[in-house]
């Protein structure tokens, strides 16, 4: 019997680690859309409004598909603890292809 709960999606997967978490998600979903629908612990203060960087993330795949990150969340990005080359705000990457992303501790 159909049934709309049991219908997969179909679009880029989403790892998270250090869980190893993977999940589907539909194009376009943000990271933190994805961690906040599938129970994966990301820090949100300012629930993506890009006013806080306790939702930053490493991108260790995938990064090659996503828009850039604007000046404002550049500018976010500089209040963040451990900033790396790969550092990200999961509130406004989007998720277009397969992605790796990890959650440091701070987040
Ligand atoms: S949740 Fe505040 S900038 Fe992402």
């Amino acid at each position: 019997m159909w049934s709309p709960f049991k219908r997969k999606i179909s679009g880029p997967e989403l790892t998270f680690l250090p869980s190893g978490k993977k999940v589907t998600v539909l194009p376009g979903t943000s990271v933190l859309e994805a961690a906040t629908l599938h129970k994966v612990d990301l820090n949100h203060s300012c629930d993506g409004n890009l006013a806080c960087s306790s939702c930053h993330i490493y991108v260790h795949a995938g990064a090659e598909s996503a828009m850039p990150p604007s000046g404002d969340e550049d500018e976010m990005l500089d209040a963040a603890e451990d900033v790396l080359p790969n550092s990200r705000l999961g509130c406004q990457l989007k998720v277009y292809e397969n992605m790796t992303v990890e959650i440091p501790p701070s987040s």
